[in-house]
């Protein structure tokens, strides 16, 4: 009992009178790796912005160190030495990565001018980058950074705040294997300074290799905790979604179509000489670490950015210049990898997301009838089990997950014919998944075109027809299905 940090007792809480936990019991003890698995929108965020003093909850108790504690800010949560990185970012972009860090508590030069020391600033997060192992100068702006830095520059922030309790929410939905395996080592090394981690990923095989302890939530309660040595990766499936998966990657492989996306030695900022081409009923996918240039390749078929060299044929045609308006109009639809940027607009309803692509599209047969959008935006909301009370839900009150999954369903029903998926199931539970598989496999039996970036190789084993890989801007190899292992796409890669 005594090596028990932070105890946590009946704790429930509901949103407009919609519980989303219900007399939750934990204890998260010293030294330990304490992993929270369940499927998305199971209320694994919300229990942990209760314990970090984001939300308030509706009933029951807080121990830390044994002595019962009242946490109703975030800074109570810091002083009382609970520190969180959040599932979404944090971080203000036109602002140094130093100032991030210190946000909001700047050390003083003198107190009478109250000057900001910018010098011990920028000695102090260099010395949190360096144990980091990152070498960036603490005067870049977050801005210019990629997600897997901005995600370390979370990790520095908490760090800064010595937490006896670190809760990481998905720190690696956004990172590679490589920055996985580095967080992986921090991870251990705050372990043996005595530091407790929460830790939720929906990663399943990396939880083996870093938990101590695993509880799984499934509809706002515990099912269960299991010790790390006697659960299977299976059990802990059947435990999250309460059925098993079988054939996660069902896909049917025939001859395929015509070419109908194609790149001729195109090059822009961050990369160059890129070749690649997609079949109609073909997934091919894009394998690289972060920054290789993928994302980029992506926007520039997509528009987004500006073509330097070579050309983007579709359907055969030659295309020297593209805009996001003229993919639009040829049918082209990109999933982005950064949903929350470029994805779903907050705001507005999960209706509104899901049908906003398409918009202009019914607009042109007729006006588009209140009926129509509802009976689109319920079809994909069930296909894709987008968990919520209905279809006029603000998108920035789902989880995180299903924030993805909005995103994802807006661009399946704008029915494009070329279609550009980047890391399409980050952040998704594994059921979701294996819906997002499904749905793909289901596009490309029906004649569609999918090119897909992802940093999950089994995930682009299992659904690629041909595998590209991307290396400084560079394709650097080609494989087949049958050819394709991770040992040769990873020596590909590096
Ligand atoms: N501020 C809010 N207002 C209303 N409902 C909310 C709010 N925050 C979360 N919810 C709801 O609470 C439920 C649990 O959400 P939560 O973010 O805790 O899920 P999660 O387990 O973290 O899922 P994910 O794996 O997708 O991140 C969801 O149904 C969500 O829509
Ligand atoms: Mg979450």
């Amino acid at each position: 009992m005594n090596d028990t940090i932070l105890e946590i007792r009946n704790i429930s809480k509901s949103f407009s009178g919609v519980p989303v936990l219900e007399d939750i019991n934990m204890s998260i003890k010293k030294s330990e790796v304490h992993v929270i698995v369940g499927e998305n929108g199971a209320g694994k965020s919300t229990l942990m912005k209760i314990i970090s003093g984001v939300y308030r909850k509706d009933k029951g108790d807080l121990f830390f160190e044994g002595k019962p504690v009242q946490i109703n800010s975030v800074q109570k949560a810091l002083n009382v030495g609970i520190g969180i990185i959040h599932q979404e970012f944090n971080l203000l972009p036109h602002r140094s990565i130093g100032q991030n860090i210190f946000l909001g508590r700047e050390p003083i030069k003198s107190n009478f001018l109250k000057v900001i020391d910018h010098d011990l600033i920028c000695k102090k997060s260099k010395e949190l980058l360096d144990y980091l192992g990152l070498d960036i100068d603490p005067r870049t702006l977050v801005y210019n950074l990629g997600i897997a830095q901005q995600q370390m520059v979370e990790v520095a922030k908490a760090l800064c705040f010595k937490s006896k309790v670190l809760i990481m929410d998905e720190p690696t939905a956004t990172l590679t294997r490589k920055e996985t395996v580095k967080l992986f080592e921090i991870i251990r090394k705050l372990k043996s300074e005595g530091v407790s981690i929460i830790y939720i990923s929906h990663r399943l095989e990396e939880i083996k290799q870093i938990a101590d302890t695993l509880t799984v939530l499934r509809d706002g309660r515990i099912v269960g905790d299991l010790s790390i040595e006697n659960a299977s990766i299976d059990q802990i499936i059947r435990m999250m979604v309460g059925r098993e998966i079988k054939d996660q990657y069902k896909r049917q492989y025939h001859m395929h179509g015509e070419e109908v996306l194609k790149t001729e030695n195109l090059g822009a900022k961050r990369f160059s000489n890129v070749n690649i081409n997609v079949h109609r009923g073909e997934i091919v996918g894009l394998s690289g670490l972060v920054g290789a240039g993928r994302t980029e390749i992506a926007k520039t078929i997509f528009g987004e950015d500006a073509i330097e060299k070579g050309s983007v044929n579709i359907y055969g045609k030659k295309y020297h210049r593209m805009s996001t308006q003229k993919a639009t109009k040829l049918r082209i639809g990109l999933v982005p990898e950064d949903r929350k940027e470029e994805g779903a607009i907050m705001e507005m309803s999960i209706r509104h997301n899901i049908v906003h692509a398409v918009l202009p599209r019914l607009f042109k047969s007729s006006v588009i009838s209140k009926k129509t959008e509802l009976a689109v935006a319920t079809k994909y909301m069930e296909e894709l089990g987008i968990k919520a009370p209905s279809v006029n839900k603000l998108v920035k009150l789902l989880s995180g997950g299903n924030q993805q999954k909005v995103v994802i369903a807006k661009w399946m029903c704008a029915d494009c014919e070329i279609l550009i998926f980047d890391e399409p199931t980050r952040g998704i539970d594994v059921g979701a998944k294996a819906e997002i598989y499904g749905i793909m496999s289901e596009l490309v039996e029906r004649g569609k075109a999918i090119l897909m970036i992802s940093s999950d190789l089994p995930e682009l084993i299992g659904m690629c027809d041909r595998i590209y890989t991307i290396k400084d801007g560079m394709v650097t190899a080609e494989f087949s299905r049958t050819e394709a292992t991770q040992e040769k796409i990873l020596a590909a890669c590096v």
